[in-house]
């Protein structure tokens, strides 16, 4: 059998001086890779309108973009474009890591083509079956049917579900810290389960000090030419599309983030190439502290999001009147939105971002009104927490959005109110003009005594749970019936936890 996988523990595989377990080893691209990577010599096989970028010298991207698309899962407005990055690795053997969505297929098979140059095609490493990537993998295994698909267990039981194929006869499953040889690159692979779903894997190719991070260090945006972040100016323009990409597509899942850098921490990398947008060569160190603060929870800036809910404008002149009295007292970054007319992932991302909320809703139908409260269910959803927030809530006979918003704020971990709830009822009136003013001048002095991380989120003490199938954590005894509200496995599945 050709294949040459063996089980050897994440840390010491490959251990021939490749690995390097310093801990501050997230590290810039060294000369060789950083250097032009050279193209195919000689006369090429042309393969129709092929785009295929060297990224090193024997790795090629063979991805593309989507600029038609208007809502990434049919959620999400990707007003950039989005890629979907596949990678092939020309070695003694061939591998191809992960394949395409069908909207851009045609262009991924004119790269593959040309990317072979004639040869077979031997490994197909599967990170993720989301169809973004995996949609093409049956075609793949049409026209190569030789090639061996190398996918975790569970990523197994999903291509049969979603494509037929049984990777049993076309390929082996793999698990932590398993290997794969293919000539002068030596892989690892290392689970990643629920970034961004339970079947994720990565590899690190121990030779380069490549981590293909399947959707991790991702981002909505088309790839419009340039394919290194250092080509863009990320850090200006690429950032919010990166955020809002983390934050409603993983961040629910930050305990699961946490375990990935943990164990990325161990790794000298060099290099990392995500399943969307830019390839990562330079300041990996910048991007990834990105991570560990967003998957923490930690707002990244002393700043305050105004979210109001508004239906005849009473409710939008007392968001607009505490906007200006927050910038008048020094707070220059305030961020004011229309939860009617804004993305709810714009907001879920500025929620993030920033470390003090205010909430301004009408009352509707006896209760918050229907844009903030999926809003805020949203939020709850991606177990945002560890923020302050103020209310203001609005009602012409019976105001009662601001307790069932202070109720919904409150179900969340580690959340703080700041001030007291300002009641109007229709437009603000002179008292409520006091009212909020005294609760922009609360925000104001909790800006200026908060610490730079969010409120501390509880200790819960005793029996700790986590799943190993999804990295959940359940807190407290396990009853036998208990089912992991993540991936809905059993007990069985669950290890007791320090
Ligand atoms: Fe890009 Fe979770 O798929």
């Amino acid at each position: 059998m050709a294949v040459n996988i063996s089980r050897r523990t994440f840390l010491k595989d490959v251990s021939k001086g490749t690995l390097g377990l310093a801990a501050a080893s997230v590290i810039g691209v060294p000369g060789a890779l950083a250097e032009e990577a050279k193209p195919f010599e000689g006369k090429m096989q042309f393969a129709g309108t092929h785009n295929v970028r060297h990224i090193t010298e024997d790795l090629l991207w063979l991805g593309a973009s989507d600029q038609r698309i208007a809502l990434f899962e049919n959620v999400y407005p990707v007003p950039r474009g989005i890629s979907y990055n596949a990678y092939l690795l020309l070695d003694e053997k061939t591998v191809l890591f992960d394949t395409v969505d069908r909207s851009v297929a045609g262009q991924f098979f004119e790269n593959l083509t040309y990317g072979l140059q004639g040869r077979t095609l031997d490994y197909i490493v599967v990170h993720h079956l989301e169809p973004d990537h995996s949609a093409m993998i049956a075609e793949v295994v049409r026209r190569y049917p030789d090639v061996q698909i190398v996918c975790t267990e569970l990523a197994a039981t999903m291509l049969k579900n979603f494509q037929q194929i049984d990777v049993a006869q076309h390929g082996y499953t793999v698990s932590e810290g398993m290997g794969l040889n293919v000539g002068s690159h030596s892989f690892v692979f290392t689970m990643a389960p629920m970034v961004h779903w339970p079947e994720v894997m990565m590899t690190y190719d121990a030779t380069t000090g490549t981590l293909f991070s399947a959707d991790a260090f991702g981002t909505f945006g088309a790839i419009g030419g340039n394919l290194f972040a250092d080509e863009v100016k990320f850090e200006t323009e690429w950032i919010d599309d990166a955020r809002r990409y983390y934050c409603n597509i993983v961040g629910k899942y930050g305990p699961q983030v946490q375990d990935v850098l943990a164990k990325a921490g161990t790794l000298e990398i060099r290099m990392v190439c995500p399943l969307h947008g830019p390839i990562w060569r330079e300041n990996i160190g910048w991007f990834v502290g990105k991570y560990d603060q967003w998957s923490r929870y930690e707002p990244e800036e002393k700043s305050v999001l105004v979210v109001y809910g508004s239906i005849y404008g009473g409710t939008e002149n007392a968001a607009a009147l505490i906007s200006t009295r927050l910038s008048m007292g020094g707070q220059f970054n305030v961020v004011t939105r229309d939860v009617s007319k804004t993305h709810v992932s714009e907001l879920i991302a500025e929620a993030f971002r920033c470390s003090h909320i205010v909430l301004a809703s009408a009352t509707y139908n006896n209760e918050i009104f229907t844009p903030m409260k999926n809003f805020l269910g949203d939020l709850a959803a991606h177990n945002l927490q560890g923020r302050t927030y103020a209310l203001i809530e609005n009602g012409s006979w019976s105001p009662v959005a601001g307790a069932k918003m202070k109720a919904m704020m409150d179900a969340m971990p580690g959340m703080r109110q700041v001030g007291e709830t300002v009641t109007i009822h229709s437009t603000p009136n002179e008292e409520n003009y006091e009212q909020i003013v005294a609760l922009a001048e609360a925000v104001l002095a909790d800006l200026a005594g908060a610490s730079e991380s969010a409120p501390a989120v509880e200790e819960v003490a005793g029996e700790r749970w986590k799943c190993t199938v999804c990295g959940y954590i359940h807190e407290g005894a396990l009853p036998e019936d208990f089912k992991c509200p993540v991936c809905n496995v059993g007990p069985d599945k669950f290890e007791r936890v320090e």
